[in-house]
């Protein structure tokens, strides 16, 4: 069973004996010492566990923190019925992770809300940021906090948060951070729909609409060769031909900058979508060229 911890004290001490015995021990040409994070917030099903997977490979001590941060979610959001599995998520991790991090709310915020806070750029007031305002600057807190508990050498995140991605490699970038940022491509179930720990909030006819996200996406990157315009109206039609989802956003962006592309845009493209099917929020999000 990987070791669970829930103060910084300890973990810092536990990290700095982890490397302090890789250094010894390795040898001189080997990553020893790699300390490598993946950040979560429980819940987990294969989608985490192929991030964890993934920091494993890279070698080195495995970090994952379990931790549902408030300061990410709004006003009427979902913070109280998030589910909080820990005893399931850290028997998952037999054999991936060496320690499960899982602070409370009051070791990671022991003044309450963080006064101080990192505020996420341009990119990050868009889409995600636009329907959930301050999420991001909630997301850049804590992802820092993490790090610089931490200390990690590479940190892991999956593409199914494509904006978060994002938003954390310009953070890393504009604060130089001495971090590197590894990236996962999103899991899926047999019919397509993206993991998550939202999932599980859905009903069984939800959970058959809940299908027509990825099959949008799907339908705008068969279109894509047709151009911009062309790749949302057959993603937008897909969605509308389904009265159980109601479209919050879908759009194409520039990968490199998380912009709009625009309509003569031609290169690769990442085509998002965000979604409510009953009372439950989804995203995705597929890579294309245009
Ligand atoms: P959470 O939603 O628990 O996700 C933790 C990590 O798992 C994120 O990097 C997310 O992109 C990744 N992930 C989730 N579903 C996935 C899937 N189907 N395939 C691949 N990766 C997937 O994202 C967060 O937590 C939080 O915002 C956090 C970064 C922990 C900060 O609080």
């Amino acid at each position: 069973m990987p070791e669970i911890i829930t103060t910084i004290a300890e973990l810092r001490a536990r990290v700095a004996d982890a490397r302090r015995v890789a250094h010894q021990d390795g040898p001189s040409d080997a990553p020893t010492g790699r300390v490598v994070l993946v950040p979560t917030m429980g819940a987990l099903h294969e989608g985490h566990l192929r991030l964890v997977s993934q920091a494993r490979d890279l070698g080195g001590f495995v970090v994952v923190s379990i931790f549902v941060n408030p300061l990410q979610f709004g006003p009427g959001e979902d913070l109280e019925r998030y589910p909080r599995t820990l005893d399931a998520d850290v028997t998952a991790l037999e054999g991936l992770a060496d320690v499960v991090f899982a602070p409370s709310a009051s070791e990671m915020y022991p003044s309450g809300p963080s006064e101080t806070r990192v505020i996420a750029g341009e990119s990050g007031l868009l889409f995600e940021g636009a329907s959930r305002p301050g999420h991001f600057d909630g997301v850049l807190t804590v992802v820092s906090k993490l790090f610089n508990i931490v200390q990690p050498d590479v940190a892991v995140f999956g593409q199914k948060d494509a904006q978060q991605v994002h938003v954390i490699g310009r953070m890393v970038d504009d604060l130089n951070l001495p971090v590197s940022i590894a990236v996962v491509d999103t899991v899926r179930e047999s019919d397509g729909l993206a993991l998550s720990s939202r999932n599980r909030y859905l009903d069984d006819d939800q959970r058959l609409a809940a299908v027509t996200l990825s099959r949008a996406l799907g339908a705008g990157a068969e279109r894509a060769g047709d151009g911009v315009e062309a790749s949302l109206r057959a993603a937008r039609a897909h969605v509308e031909a389904d009265p159980a989802v109601k479209l919050d956003y879908l759009a194409i962006v520039d990968p490199d900058t998380f912009r709009e592309a625009s309509p003569d845009h031609h290169g690769p493209a990442l085509m998002l979508i965000a979604a409510r099917v009953g009372t439950t929020r989804l995203i995705d999000n597929q890579r294309l060229t245009t």
